[in-house]
């Protein structure tokens, strides 16, 4: 499925108002500090709505957003202008599809494919980089998706693949000949629901089930899961990712 069908614009939604309460942004800059301070422009590949590209185009003179997604890309460009960011370029295109400049910084958080062990991006990537490069990647250790492995035997029928996980990456890269730092951050990325409907919708979408059993296991499953905040529903999710970085 190419991105721009999975990313529909009641998901880009949900990850927009998950990444607002999220701490993950501060963690990955703090993370890559010392880089980041040497450098004035980024190209952030798989931007999405803008979790890291944004509070880098608060920071630096230039960014350049790669992001294929019409939807991600959509939510972007409106999170730019409510902030009057006019620094931040947006490329609505998948890596390879458009001539790019080098940058600074290349970025690249949470683009599975793009990350895997042999995917050409490792060995690309760093040819756009003039002072370094950053990947971020599920580390090992993090709480269980959204329940994923419990919901997906018992209406799937099959176990739940997990995440991604960091080491691949670190693996593929070591094949390049990059011995990059590993460093690794705890986030939240809980997930807030206005009701209980629009949790059963979320598990429903993510998960391509269909029909009122499947809806009627999930309203009494989360009704138990779920955290109450206020008017909220909130699905709690710790995450850990590994910020796998290096200079060039
Ligand atoms: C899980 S989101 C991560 C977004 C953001 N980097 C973050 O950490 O919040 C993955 C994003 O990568 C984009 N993407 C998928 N394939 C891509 C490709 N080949 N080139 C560039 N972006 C891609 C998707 O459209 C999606 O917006």
């Amino acid at each position: 499925m190419q991105s721009g069908e999975f990313w529909t614009e009641r998901k880009v939604a949900w990850y927009r108002r998950a990444l607002r309460r999220s701490d993950f942004a501060p963690k990955v800059l703090g993370a890559i500090a010392p880089l980041v301070e040497e450098c004035e422009t980024a190209l952030d590949v798989g931007a999405g709505c803008g979790a890291l590209a944004i509070p880098l185009a608060r920071r630096l003179r230039r960014v350049t957003a790669l992001e294929p997604a019409p939807a991600m890309a959509k939510a972007l460009a409106e999170e730019a202008r409510e902030r009057g960011l006019a620094n931040l370029e947006i490329m609505e295109a998948a890596w390879g599809d458009v001539p790019l400049r080098p940058h600074d910084l290349v970025l690249c958080a949470h683009v599975g494919h793009l990350l895997q062990r042999d995917s050409p991006f490792l060995r690309q990537a760093p040819t756009f980089a003039l002072k370094g490069v950053a990947l971020v990647r599920d580390a090992t250790g993090s709480d269980d998706k959204f329940f994923f492995s419990e919901l997906y035997p018992v209406l799937l029928g099959r176990p739940y693949g997990g995440p991604c996980e960091h080491e691949e990456t670190v693996e593929g890269l070591a094949r390049l000949g990059v011995r990059p730092t590993v460093t690794f951050i705890d986030y939240r990325s809980d997930q807030p629901f206005t009701d209980l409907a629009e949790a059963c919708d979320f598990w429903m979408e993510y998960m391509g089930l269909e029909g009122e059993p499947a809806r009627a296991f999930l309203r009494d499953f989360l009704a138990a899961r779920l955290v109450r905040e206020g008017e909220e529903w909130i699905a709690p999710y710790a995450k850990r990712a590994a910020v796998i970085w290096w200079r060039r």
